[in-house]
């Protein structure tokens, strides 16, 4: 595969198609093996994008600054940042975007493009192997170009010690010829905007992290902005949507523009077939549940977690590894694909003696938590369920 791809408009379908080489979730070291993969790829409420959305989200991503939904401090920072540069005749500082899948990085690296009137080149860590494969990439870009470098914190050493001088002194080192007779040759590079993004900022090295002159973090959506997004979607897709069927598909999007964007078009593939054509609060809602996601955007395994850890656990401590035998999943992929939204929407709790549902978690599921045991009955249970921890491990 070529390491450059160039995008005419803006338009990131093609990006988006080179882009499914990337494993979904789990990707926390270079060259790990990526087993969470296949649970996060087969799920609905999966933040990370199929096939068929990288089709479609081109068609929806906002073109400009006014029409992306929320992140409204990023967003101020980021007009300020590009009218400066245009009144300068300048290119905009070096940005990193980073944040959890879905929530915009791409889609606003296009927009700077947009913004600025140039054009936008897209490549990918994985796919920048060597360091001669990113010189490539420089030395192809024009004055003014956004260099949009996606999955940043999975670039090689090496490729990272082309891209220094790239974005400090815009220029690259090339080494002609080998041994003692070997020549570096400094090849200066015009102008240009290296927008990177992460999914995971840890990864990011700190020398990399330094060079970006304006760093910014997405944060998860709420409701309202959920809510706008789907309209804004249904607008663009033609299809009948009123506010209450809008709120509706937003409670259950997991404060991701993309699921609520995946959500949205089922429950009109289930309106079509199934209904009169139009998005209601009682269609969304038919809709959802048809495809497993529930009023808290909860699939069945979800439940399943939190169904283990109330009624099979009664609320007591699980550790990690018990929780997954008791689900049939690799710990793993508990840890990385489920756990997360489920802390963060405050289902579960992560106790220094294992996991523990919270209140919400026993509301949701609509039963109530069983009478308080005493602190001895409570030792006994913890103790028995580290043992069967231990022997579970150990037989695998
Ligand atoms: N603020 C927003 N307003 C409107 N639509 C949005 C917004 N943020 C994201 N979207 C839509 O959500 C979809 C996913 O966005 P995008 O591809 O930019 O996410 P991402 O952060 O790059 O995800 P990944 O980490 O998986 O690459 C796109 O279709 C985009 O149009
Ligand atoms: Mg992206």
């Amino acid at each position: 595969m070529s390491p450059r791809k160039e995008i005419i408009d803006s338009d990131l379908q093609p990006l988006e198609k080179g882009l499914s080489l990337r494993p979904e979730g789990g990707d926390k070291v270079k060259g790990q093996t990526f087993d969470t993969a296949k649970s996060n790829q087969e799920r609905i409420v999966s933040p990370t994008a199929k096939i068929p959305d990288e089709a479609l989200e081109a068609g929806l991503r906002p073109k400009h600054l006014d029409e992306f939904v929320g992140q409204a401090g990023l967003r101020e920072h980021l007009s300020i940042l590009i009218e400066a540069a245009k009144q300068r005749l300048q290119s905009v500082d070096h940005i990193l975007f980073a944040g959890p899948p879905g929530l915009g990085k791409t889609t606003l690296a296009s927009i700077v493009a947009n913004e600025m009137g140039t054009k936008l080149q897209v490549t990918s860590g994985p796919v920048l192997a060597r360091g001669g494969d990113l010189a490539a990439v420089l030395s192809g870009l024009a004055a003014g170009d956004v260099l949009f470098i996606d999955e940043i914190h999975r670039l090689s050493r090496a490729v990272e010690e082309v891209l220094y001088p790239a974005m400090e002194d815009q220029a690259i080192d090339i080494v002609i010829g080998k041994g003692p007779s070997a020549q570096v040759i400094r090849l200066n590079l015009p102008p240009f905007t290296l927008v990177g993004a992460t999914t995971r900022t840890g990864l990011v090295t700190g020398p990399l992290r330094d060079r970006f002159g304006f760093v910014a973090r997405l944060e998860h959506y709420d409701v309202d902005e959920l809510k706008s997004i789907v309209l804004r979607s249904a607008r663009l897709l033609e299809v009948e949507i009123d506010n209450q069927g809008a709120l509706e598909i937003a409670k259950r999007s997991r404060g991701t523009p993309r699921l609520a964007i995946r959500l949205l078009r089922r429950v009109r593939d289930f309106v079509q077939v199934r209904g009169s054509g139009i998005i209601t609060k009682e269609s969304a809602r038919e809709g959802c549940e048809l495809f497993g996601v529930d009023g808290l955007g909860l699939d069945h395994l979800d439940r399943k977690i939190l169904e283990v850890l109330c009624i099979r656990f009664e609320g007591q401590p699980v550790g990690l590894s018990t929780l997954a035998v008791s689900l049939s999943e690799e710990p793993d992929t508990l840890e990385d694909v489920y756990e997360p939204y489920l802390l963060r929407a405050g289902l579960i709790l992560r106790t220094p003696r294992g996991r523990i549902p919270s209140p919400a978690a026993w509301r949701h599921l609509g039963i109530s938590p069983p009478e308080k045991k005493t602190h001895e009955e409570e030792d006994l249970r913890v103790n028995e369920s580290t043992d069967s921890n231990n022997l579970e491990t150990d037989s695998f």
